[in-house]
């Protein structure tokens, strides 16, 4: 089972703001909506833009390059250009710490 990696304080990831980190070569994008944290690949399944810098509307996330809309909860590809979800990732509170697991492996 994949350990759970720090990623941030919880102050630090503040809603309309992700913070993106990188895991192995993937970069993870975590974001605050409404108190909760969720993690996604910071990657377009269009065509491989990144998603961070696109606007955020409540749970969704707009791809920057050409539209594609995501669901930050599930990752799901809720619009074209892109039709299959991006990866989803575990977020867990520890403390003061956020955390998110790389479980692809698993
Ligand atoms: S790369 Fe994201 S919509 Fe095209």
């Amino acid at each position: 089972m994949a350990d759970w990696i720090t990623v941030a304080s919880a102050d630090e990831i503040t809603p309309g703001i992700p913070k993106v980190i990188d895991v192995d070569g993937t970069l993870i994008a975590v974001f605050n909506i409404d108190g909760e944290y969720y993690a996604i690949e910071d990657v377009c399944t269009h065509d491989g833009g990144l998603l961070t810098g696109g606007k955020i509307e409540c749970d969704v996330i707009i791809c920057p390059r050409h539209g594609a809309r995501f669901c930050i909860k599930t990752g799901a590809a809720l619009s074209a250009p892109a039709y299959e979800a991006t990866t989803t990732f575990p977020v867990r509170v520890q403390g003061a710490q956020i955390q998110v697991q790389d479980t692809r492996w698993d």
